[in-house]
Order: structure tokens, then C-alpha cells, then sequence
């Protein structure tokens, strides 16, 4: 069969040519002598227009040609008479491969968001989330061939992990242990060690410790994989299951390493801006229709955030703007505390008006591996603030000292006998080391415009929800 796809048939020699093509129905309209279907194959946010003049098809012929139906035209390719659309095709063959009666939930446009995630199993088949996970595929493709073109190589590190790398304790379990009926150890703990790896295991929330095994070998590599996070956090900006970017680096410092997540990030949103333009413009205009206040457009965000080098300050400068605005925050800024949404977004969208990298935050809000500083009190770390997201990047440089890494997990109570193949990395060869974390549905948060990333992802993992 020589199918054509949507996106391919402007494609100007093709005019006067006869073409298949096969997609889904959108939408049907028109009169007694002449109707229109707009068919969508999923290539494109753009609808092919079928035109089918009815003294040729009889009224059977047509009566399954409903919203949601999947069909096999056959036809001539025309230039277009009409607006919207620069070719159509002139039906010559009609063939329904599908019927949709008018149960099919994607019948009208206007349904909520809400309601779409309950029918996450046909959103897909949406304008709106045709266009959001084009993109998705664009900047996922778009990351690879940043880091290959970098020299950083691709490592899938474990999904299933002894060890808790963020030292937050938020994970799932991952056991073959029967719940009904526990092994037990003599003072009536559940003995693991009758588990399927003979230790406690579970889901990792983060591939960096074994990225850092790999970076301190090759010397830069990149993890690209979900994660997973037992936080009960039911918010527009988190995921129980989520993708995250992980690069690290050998012999780079902070600035490096600020550096290069400045420069990936304005490489993934001009890669979209370049090779995502339709289905950006459909966003721009959905968003502009649903909020006809706002000042500025999608385009213009994204493009307003390449513009400009990001801004690099100090967490306790940060803290200093804060306290000195005046505005009264649902969390009180103290120097310690953890900066919320709300006091990364007062940073990026009212006070610098661009992206915002905050360095140096105290060590007690801060993961176990990050550099200690001089004072004793602050670690390395770096976390990119964005637009509409707040934090999109956490990163550091790494603890490369060994006696400074085994006091830190010391003090902290993490278990030596998960952290000895770790530590080792410091024993042998140690080197200066960073990298950083990407949450990949928050890049696609504010390449797509969209407020939920529940909406970013096809099948959402979130507290109480685990459909399709
Ligand atoms: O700041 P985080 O927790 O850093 C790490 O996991 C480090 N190991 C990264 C590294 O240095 N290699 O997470 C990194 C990013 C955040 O900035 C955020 O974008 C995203 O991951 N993220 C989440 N995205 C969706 N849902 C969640 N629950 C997320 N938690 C973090
Ligand atoms: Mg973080």
C-alpha cells in the first residue's frame, strides 16, 4: 500500500497525483452535494480536508464516517479552494476501517483537562495532546544528540536499587515477599534477606550514584530513565513516576557545570522552537484563547528565556530578595529553610525576569554527595529556576574528598553497608566531579505551556492514581 502520511503530502509534486491516505475522522460537515471530513493521522496537528462529492458515494456509504471513525481514502490531490488548508483531496474511494458510534468521549472540542486525564487512553487522539507528545518525542531526541554531540555517553544505570541516592526516603518498595505472611527475623522484623535480592530493595529515585561510578570511567556520561518518588505530594509539578536527564561529568567544576545546563536547555527549546513549529503555534493559540488576559504569548515566553544568560546568585543572596521584597509568603523565608514554588517563581518572574540559577544553599536541605564549602555551613549545589515551573535542574559539584563524603554519611546515619562501592570512587583515582538533574515532564511544562504535568505525560503515576 502507498500510504502517504498527513505531514508529507504538501509536499508540492504531489499535486494531481492520486494518494491513500489513512487516519482518523475529526470532524464531518457539510451539505446534500458535497461534504467534508477532516482526517488526522497522528503525523501532524495539521487535518487533511477529504472532500467528497456526493455524486459519487451514496448516503450507506457515508453514514459510518463519524467523529472518531478510522478510514482508507483514496483520491486526488488538489490544490486547496478553501482557507485553513493549502491541498485537499478529492475522494475517489471511501473504506472505513473502524466505526466510532457516539459513545466515542473525543466527540467535541471544549472538554476539559480534568476530563480528558480520565480518558487518557484516547486523549492521544487529540489535537491538543497530538501536539504535546510530538514534542515530547522532539526534545527527548533532542537531549540524545546534545549529550552524543558533547561526547557524553548513554548510561542506563538500575531501576532497581539497595541504596537511596537522594537520601530522602521516599521510595517504593520493590519485594516477592508474600504481605500475608512475612518471614521474621528473631526480634520480629521482616527478614529481607528471604527476599528476592536477599536485602531491602526498591525503586530508585535517581540514577546518580551509579552515573558517578560511570563519569569517574569514561568521564562524562548521561542517564535518560524514570524515577520514582514515594512523595505523597499532589501537586501540579509532581510525579510518583517521572523521567529524569542525568549527565555527570569528570573534572568539571560547578561553573562547568552551570554552564552546561545553561547551554543544554537553550539547546532542547531552540531544537523544539526549530523542529516542533506547528504544533507550538497550535499551543500558542490555545493558550491565547483560553486566557485572553495574558500579556504574553507562548513563543514569546520561550523565546524571551534563550535571550538572555541565565542569572547566577547565592542562596543566601536569594534569601536577602526575598526578605527584603515585602511580599508576604504562605512559607515564611528564613536563611535554612527550603525554597518553595512560590519563592523560585517570586525570583525568576518578578524580581529578574529571566532564569535564575541559586548557588551554595545550607547543607541540611541539600543531599549527602554535595561539595562542602569553606564556611562549613553551605554545599555546592545549583538548582535552575524557570518561568512558570520553578525548579526545572537540582545539581552540584560532588564531595570528591573521602574523608569529608564518610563524615557527611556518617553524620547523617546513612547505612555504611549500602554506600561501600560509593565510597570507593573517593578511595581510587578520585577526581573533581558534578552534574545535574533534569526533570524531563518540567521541560516539556514550559516548552508546551501547559500548568499540569499531569498533562505531559501520557499515563500519569500521581498519589491514589494508577489507571491504564
Ligand atoms: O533535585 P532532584 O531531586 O535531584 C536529583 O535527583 C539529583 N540526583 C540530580 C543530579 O544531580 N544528578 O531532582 C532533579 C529534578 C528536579 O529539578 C525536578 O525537575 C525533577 O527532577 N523532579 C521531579 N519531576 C517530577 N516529579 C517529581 N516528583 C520530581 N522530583 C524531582
Ligand atoms: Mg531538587
Amino acid at each position: 500500500m502507498k500510504r502517504i502520511k498527513i505531514c508529507d503530502i504538501t509536499a508540492p509534486e504531489l499535486i494531481g497525483s492520486e494518494v491513500d491516505v489513512m487516519g482518523w475522522v475529526r470532524t464531518r460537515r457539510g451539505n446534500k452535494h458535497v461534504q467534508f471530513i477532516a482526517l488526522n493521522d497522528g503525523s501532524t496537528v495539521n487535518n487533511l480536508q477529504v472532500v467528497v462529492d456526493l455524486t459519487k458515494f451514496d448516503d450507506e456509504q457515508l453514514k459510518p464516517i463519524t467523529t472518531g471513525a478510522s478510514l482508507h481514502v483514496t483520491g486526488t490531490l488538489v490544490a486547496s479552494q478553501g482557507r485553513g488548508q493549502s491541498v485537499e483531496v478529492q475522494a475517489t474511494a471511501i473504506t472505513v476501517l473502524g466505526t466510532a458510534d457516539d459513545t466515542y468521549p473525543m466527540q467535541k472540542k471544549g472538554h476539559t483537562l480534568e476530563f480528558l486525564r480520565e480518558k487518557a487512553h484516547l486523549r492521544l487522539r487529540t489535537n491538543l495532546f497530538g501536539a504535546i507528545f510530538r514534542i515530547r518525542h522532539h526534545l527527548a531526541f533532542a537531549i540524545h544528540k546534545f549529550f552524543n554531540d558533547h561526547g557524553f555517553f548513554y548510561l542506563n544505570t538500575p531501576l532497581i536499587t539497595a541504596s537511596d541516592a537522594e537520601g530522602a526516603g521516599d521510595m517504593f518498595r520493590v519485594s516477592t515477599l508474600d504481605p500475608d505472611d512475612l518471614p521474621r527475623t528473631e526480634d520480629g522484623h521482616v527478614d529481607y534477606s528471604r527476599d528476592f535480592f536477599g536485602k531491602h530493595t526498591s525503586l530508585t529515585v535517581s540514577g546518580q550514584l551509579e552515573g558517578e561510578l560511570g563519569a569517574t570511567a569514561l568521564g562524562a556520561i548521561y542517564t535518560f530513565g524514570p524515577t520514582f518518588r514515594a512523595e505523597n505530594s499532589n501537586t501540579p509539578r509532581h510525579l510518583a513516576e517521572f523521567w529524569m536527564i542525568e549527565p555527570e561529568a569528570s573534572f568539571i567544576d560547578i561553573t562547568d557545570n552551570m554552564d552546561l545546563a545553561e547551554e543544554f536547555i537553550k539547546y532542547c527549546i531552540s531544537y523544539a522552537l526549530e523542529h516542533c513549529h506547528d504544533d507550538i503555534a497550535y499551543l500558542d493559540d490555545y493558550h491565547m484563547n483560553k486566557a485572553k488576559d495574558t500579556q504574553e504569548s507562548l513563543i514569546e515566553r520561550i523565546e524571551g528565556v534563550l535571550k538572555e544568560s541565565f542569572v547566577r546568585l547565592t542562596y543566601t543572596e536569594g534569601i536577602d530578595i526575598l526578605k527584603a521584597s515585602g511580599r508576604k509568603f504562605e512559607f515564611p523565608v528564613e536563611w535554612g529553610v527550603d525554597l518553595q514554588s512560590e519563592h523560585e517563581r517570586y525570583l525568576v518572574e518578578e524580581h529578574f525576569h529571566r532564569p535564575v540559577i541559586l548557588t551554595d544553599y545550607p547543607r541540611d536541605i541539600k543531599a549527602f554527595y554535595m561539595k562542602q564549602n569553606e564556611d562549613g555551613k553551605t554545599v555546592r549545589a545549583m538548582d535552575v529556576l524557570f518561568p512558570q515551573i520553578g525548579e526545572i535542574i537540582g545539581g552540584s559539584e560532588r564531595e570528591a574528598d573521602y574523608d569529608k563524603l564518610l563524615a557527611e554519611i556518617e553524620r547523617r546515619n546513612i547505612p555504611m553497608k549500602d554506600m561501600w562501592w560509593y565510597l570507593e570512587t573517593r578511595k581510587f583515582g578520585t577526581v573533581p566531579h558534578s552534574g545535574f538533574g533534569l526533570g524531563f515532564e518540567r521541560l516539556i511544562l514550559f516548552v508546551t505551556g501547559m500548568a499540569n504535568i499531569r498533562d505531559v505525560i501520557a499515563f500519569p503515576r500521581t498519589p491514589g492514581n494508577a489507571e491504564f
